[in-house]
């Protein structure tokens, strides 16, 4: 999983394949009014931090291990698109885990925050682009921008990635059942540009008539067995897996009451 503690990096306990919680590595600060959906999420009762997407006016989408275990009263979001701490603090309503996510494997990583007000700002659409082998997509997030300082990024960070061959993927994550076909899609092939911690929840976008649009919810790093990386962010050898939000539309659906219309 690819949150941040501000004191020690979550373990997770007896996983069945080597992860790690994800931050953008190898990334460039985003330009100001140009991606005003990111939103920074953070807890402080478990002292982690998350991303996020604004996806309607009152509702963030993240990842469930973002959420799960902490506690709706801790947290706040911002949604900002430069540097954090300008924008208001937004506290949570409520929130909805999928009933199926699973902490062991990270399945169904994924969640809906409803806010106590509405955010101002444009929010994210949901792409029904098929995501395939082999393609362009861009990452963001506020996680740390390096293996060596393991801290939240001060200003939004955005980063080109690739989705990876699906048969590279299931060597390090064997439950993977492809891009465009399961519930998750793997990038890959850009050794030095990755997400990682902190960067858990934020939006992976896919470029559908000229603009970018929500395709991926940020999950974990995974890496083969005995690697000599051990999983560093970025390692030419780690794949990152994110949940693929267009699967979901019914989850989205019914937890905010909204049309699937509305979303796209
Ligand atoms: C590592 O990340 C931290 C936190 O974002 C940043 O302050 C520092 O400049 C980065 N170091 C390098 C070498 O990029
Ligand atoms: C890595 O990301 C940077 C920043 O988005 C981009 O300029 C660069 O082309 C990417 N490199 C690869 C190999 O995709
Ligand atoms: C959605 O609608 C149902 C039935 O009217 C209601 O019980 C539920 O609270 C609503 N959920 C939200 C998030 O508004």
């Amino acid at each position: 999983m690819k949150t941040i503690t501000i004191f020690a990096i979550i373990a997770v306990s007896a996983p069945v394949f080597s992860q790690h919680l994800n931050r953008i590595i190898g990334g460039e600060s985003v330009r100001p009014n140009v991606y005003p959906s990111v939103a920074y999420i953070a807890d402080s009762s478990t002292s982690t931090i998350c991303s996020g997407s604004l996806i309607a006016g009152g509702w963030i989408l993240t990842a469930a291990h973002c959420l799960y275990g902490g506690s709706a009263k801790d947290t706040t979001v911002t949604i900002s698109d430069s540097v954090i701490g300008n924008n208001p603090k937004l506290s949570i309503e409520s929130y909805f885990i999928h009933k199926d996510y699973e902490p062991r494997s990270q399945k169904n990583d994924i969640a809906v925050i409803k806010l106590t007000q509405r955010a101002v700002g444009t929010h994210a659409k949901i792409s029904s682009v098929r995501i395939t082998d082999n393609m362009r997509l861009r990452a963001f997030g506020w996680g740390a921008r390096n293996n060596s300082e393991l801290v939240a990024s001060t200003s939004l960070q955005t980063v080109l990635l690739e989705t990876a061959p699906s048969s590279e993927c299931k060597k390090n994550y064997p439950l993977f059942e492809g891009n465009g076909i399961g519930n998750q899609i793997c990038t890959g092939k850009t050794p030095g540009n990755d997400t990682c911690l902190g960067d858990s929840g934020g939006p992976l976008m896919v470029l559908e008539d000229g603009t970018w649009k929500l395709a991926g919810i940020t999950s974990f790093g995974a890496w083969p067995e005995g690697s000599k990386s051990s999983g560093l962010c970025g390692s030419d050898d780690v794949v990152g897996i994110y949940t693929n939000v267009n699967k979901y539309m019914a989850f989205l659906t019914t937890s905010t009451n909204a049309t699937s219309q509305s979303f796209l």
